[in-house]
């Protein structure tokens, strides 16, 4: 089976999402660990724009109407909505506000299992490169 260096690098971010989910405490770790995994989310549709031939596989492939291309894009909007809402809870959990760390928490738990989903949709759509 052929398994793209984004899936993996995306995986390897998840175990480190783990990691800082279960030490939430340790701010040193936490923050900066899940500040880099948003920053990776974000950067991630930018480069694949630059390095794959979108308009073969979209346009000409008509891979534009594939149900698991809608499914991937949909659970990466709610990801990064979600990603906003842990922003905005977090900068008042820092200001104080440490009633809110159970909203922060629960929601921290849909990041995980909605990234999960997402790595899951975007590796059935990698291609096997033809020989
Ligand atoms: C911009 C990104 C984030 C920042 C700045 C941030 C910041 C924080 C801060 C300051 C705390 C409180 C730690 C303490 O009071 O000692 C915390 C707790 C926590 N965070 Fe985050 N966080 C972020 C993203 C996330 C994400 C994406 C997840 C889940 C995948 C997550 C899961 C948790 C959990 C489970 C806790 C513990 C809540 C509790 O005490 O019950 N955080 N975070």
């Amino acid at each position: 089976m052929f398994t793209a260096g984004t899936v993996i690098a995306a995986t390897a971010i998840y175990l480190l999402m783990l990691a800082a989910f279960f030490s939430a405490r340790q701010r040193r770790f936490h923050v900066p660990v899940m500040i880099g995994a948003m920053v990776f989310d974000f950067m991630m549709p930018f480069y694949l724009y630059l390095t794959k031939d979108w308009y073969r596989r979209l346009v000409t492939e008509g891979e534009l109407t594939s149900f698991l291309l809608w499914t991937h894009l949909l659970l990466v909007l709610t990801l990064y909505m979600l990603y906003a809402m842990q922003i905005q809870s977090a900068r008042r959990i820092l200001r104080g506000e440490l009633s809110l760390r159970t909203d922060h928490r629960a929601q921290g738990k849909a990041v995980l299992l909605v990234r999960a989903f997402v790595i899951l949709t975007g590796a059935l759509m990698v291609e096997t490169p033809k020989h």
